[in-house]
């Protein structure tokens, strides 16, 4: 295990331990960022570790010398091939030397870019000291070290995933990634629509519609309910998916807990994933639409949807049209 090594490399970069965790000799205590500290672009070793090992969060390379300010699994390990559940800055990526995420003793959460500006903030105030910890649940948690009041939490801003116990509320909505290997905002969106239905969108540059439950059906025939203005949805440890307008479902492993992932993926399927162990691959538990190629402009124009049961769908361009991006034809 690397814990003893990640373990002194936090010694070194958090301030002195408050008195709260030094009669402890727990060494996760240790695994925060305290105040007047921060998290260099270019240390692979700063990396906030989950008590459970879990989540790990740090830097992530979204591209050539791009990185964003992300959360994912600590395995598989291997750099391009982790399983990211949350970003900070996922359409502002950040230059690979002298950039850093720093915890201003004002209680503000910055990420510079390159020394100079700031690409994302939590905004966040606080006369008392704060620290920023990963918890075993995967959000990443900006708390008050005396009276433990929460100033920010990454579960409160998804990007593209929801973890077990992330609630999905009227404030919050997944939007997809752009495609597999680019993270930037995608066209879909998972949200709570004003009627209080959950729905998945398409939202283009050109056109805008909900596609999930089907737009023919009325949302009572769907089965969903638009009288609970709670706007709530939850998956629980166990594969229990409830939202108030009524919709709910089973993961196909119901009732363990296992590691699971809500990912409104860049193709617009919202898949519930989930695997036995660490080092297990993903396996789909539940998802909206087993033909994919039913999902709102899943090809684009010009162009041909064809169900491939290994890869999800494959889109071919009409005769007299090629393909510029993966969903358009021109
Ligand atoms: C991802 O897609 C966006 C939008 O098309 C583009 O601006 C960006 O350069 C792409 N990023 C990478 C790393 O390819
Ligand atoms: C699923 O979760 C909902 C909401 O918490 C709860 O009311 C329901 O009883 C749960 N179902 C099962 C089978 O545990
Ligand atoms: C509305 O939904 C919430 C969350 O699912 C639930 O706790 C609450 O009981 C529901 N209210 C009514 C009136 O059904
Ligand atoms: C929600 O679903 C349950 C079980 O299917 C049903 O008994 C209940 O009437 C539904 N509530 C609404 C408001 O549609
Ligand atoms: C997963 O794989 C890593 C590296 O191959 C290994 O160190 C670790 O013990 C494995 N964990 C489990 C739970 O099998």
């Amino acid at each position: 295990m690397a814990t003893p090594f990640i373990l002194i490399v936090f010694c070194l970069i958090t301030s002195p331990p408050s008195a709260s965790s030094s009669s402890s000799t727990h060494h996760n205590d240790y695994i925060t960022l305290n105040e007047g500290s921060s998290l260099s672009v270019e240390r692979p070793d700063h990396v906030l570790i989950s008590p459970n090992a879990i989540f790990t969060a740090g830097f992530y390379p979204v591209g050539e010398n791009a990185y964003s300010f992300a959360i994912w699994f600590t395995e598989p390990s291997c750099s391009n091939c982790r399983t990211v559940v949350w970003m900070a800055n996922r359409d502002a990526p950040i230059n690979g030397r002298n950039s850093k995420l720093s915890l201003l003793k004002t209680g503000n959460l910055i990420l510079t870019d390159a020394g100079k500006s700031v690409v994302w903030a939590s905004n966040t105030f606080s006369l008392s000291s704060s620290s920023l910890q990963l918890y075993d649940t995967g959000n990443l948690v900006l708390i008050t070290t005396t009276n433990r009041v929460i100033l920010w939490q990454s579960f409160d801003a998804p990007t593209d995933t929801l973890l077990p116990l992330q609630p999905l509320n009227r404030d919050s909505l997944l939007v997809s990634s752009r495609s597999l290997t680019n993270f930037s905002s995608g066209f879909y969106k998972l949200a709570f629509d004003d009627d209080n239905v959950l729905r998945l969108v398409y939202d283009g540059p050109e056109v805008s519609s909900a596609f999930w439950p089907a737009h023919w059906l009325l949302s009572r025939e769907a089965g969903r309910s638009s009288y609970n203005s709670s706007r709530i949805a939850l998956l629980d440890a166990f594969g229990n998916f409830t939202s108030s307008d009524n919709f709910t479902f089973f993961s196909a492993d119901y009732g363990v807990q296992l590691q699971r992932r809500l990912t409104l993926d860049f193709d617009g399927n919202l898949r519930l994933y989930s695997r036995e162990n660490e080092n297990g691959s993903w396996v789909i538990s539940w998802q909206a639409f087993a033909q994919p190629c039913k999902i709102h402009a899943a090809c684009g124009p010009n162009s041909v949807c064809k169900y491939v049961p290994s890869f999800g769908r494959k889109c071919s361009c009409l005769p007299g049209y090629k393909i510029k991006n993966p969903a358009d034809c021109l």
